[in-house]
């Protein structure tokens, strides 16, 4: 597994490779848990080498506290990625890629970012087109690997490579879980041992608002969802939403020709988790 800091030095190891070799891409910001591996173990059944970056990118954080917080554990994060043969590594610092300029480019993605997420996380959605863009012109990869633990980025992203015109295929993974139901997530080691106890109430709730959205309004299911959180003290929910999924629109009317996929951010103690499933 080789590892690379610079720019540079990834792109030579780049060019040098045999055209046409087919290059994953699993853009990360490192603390990996098996949710990222199942990412990285698709792309490597689907290309010649994965490249996966750890970047903890500044510009997507609306909060310094939080990126101060975000967990960083690179030696544990490097023998995962050997232990499921990545093949190669990119690690860059902030000044490497944003040289002494960290903000972001402005980005239109056709309303997806005013949704959900954009409303709650001020910028968001700019700092992440901002990374995986400038991650896609330096890595040049054949297909690019995001989750859909974070459906509203994965729509966002295949929204960029669309709009300007990136030469990248973009596919989604499924959210992978713990044994009781919690989606994976770097924040999960943060959650005190009383709140990771109830966390698995995030996902149950989601199921079982999926069944009750076959007989029951969208509304309906809404209130319930909201009034199950009100008997929970441990979680408080900071937004319950259904959408059409490939606008991330709020539903109207249900309609049989739509996809529809329910969006939760619910916050356990100052951990903020999100989770969704499709309808
Ligand atoms: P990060 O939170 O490290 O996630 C990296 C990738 O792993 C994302 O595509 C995310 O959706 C996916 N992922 C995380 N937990 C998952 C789970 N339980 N199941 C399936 N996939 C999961 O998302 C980011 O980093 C950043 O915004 C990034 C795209 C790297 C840009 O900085």
């Amino acid at each position: 597994m080789l590892v690379f800091a610079k720019i540079k030095s990834i792109q030579q190891k780049i060019k040098s490779l045999k055209k046409g070799t087919a290059i994953g891409f699993v853009p990360t910001m490192g603390a990996l848990h098996k949710g990222h591996l199942s990412l990285i173990k698709q792309a490597k059944k689907e290309n010649d080498i994965v490249i996966v970056s750890i970047f903890v990118n500044p510009t997507q954080f609306d909060k310094q506290e939080d990126l101060v917080n975000y967990p960083k554990t690179i030696d544990s994060d490097l023998s995962l990625l050997k232990s499921v043969s990545c093949d190669i590594v990119f690690t860059p610092t902030a000044d490497e890629i944003y040289s002494s300029n960290i903000i972001s480019q402005l980005f239109n993605f056709d309303g997806l970012e005013h949704q959900m997420e954009g409303k709650f996380r001020d910028g968001h959605f700019d700092g992440v087109g901002t990374i995986v863009k400038r991650l896609f012109e330096i890595v040049t990869p054949t297909k690019s690997y995001f989750g859909e633990k974070d459906f509203q980025q994965l729509q966002i992203i295949r929204k960029m490579v669309e709009k300007h015109q990136i030469s990248t295929k973009i596919i989604g993974c499924e959210i992978y879980r713990e044994a009781d139901g919690l989606a994976m997530s770097s924040r999960n080691s943060r959650l005190t041992k009383e709140h990771r106890k109830v966390a698995p109430f995030i996902y149950k709730t989601l199921k079982e608002a999926k069944k009750e959205f076959g007989i029951k309004s969208a509304i309906e299911v809404i209130d319930w969802v909201e009034n199950e959180f009100k008997n929970q003290p441990l979680l408080e929910l900071e937004y319950f939403e259904i959408a059409v999924e490939e606008t991330l629109q709020p539903i109207k009317n249900k309609d049989q020709e739509q996809k529809y996929r329910a969006f939760i951010a619910v916050f356990a103690d100052k951990i903020r988790l999100i989770d969704n499933i499709s309808l």
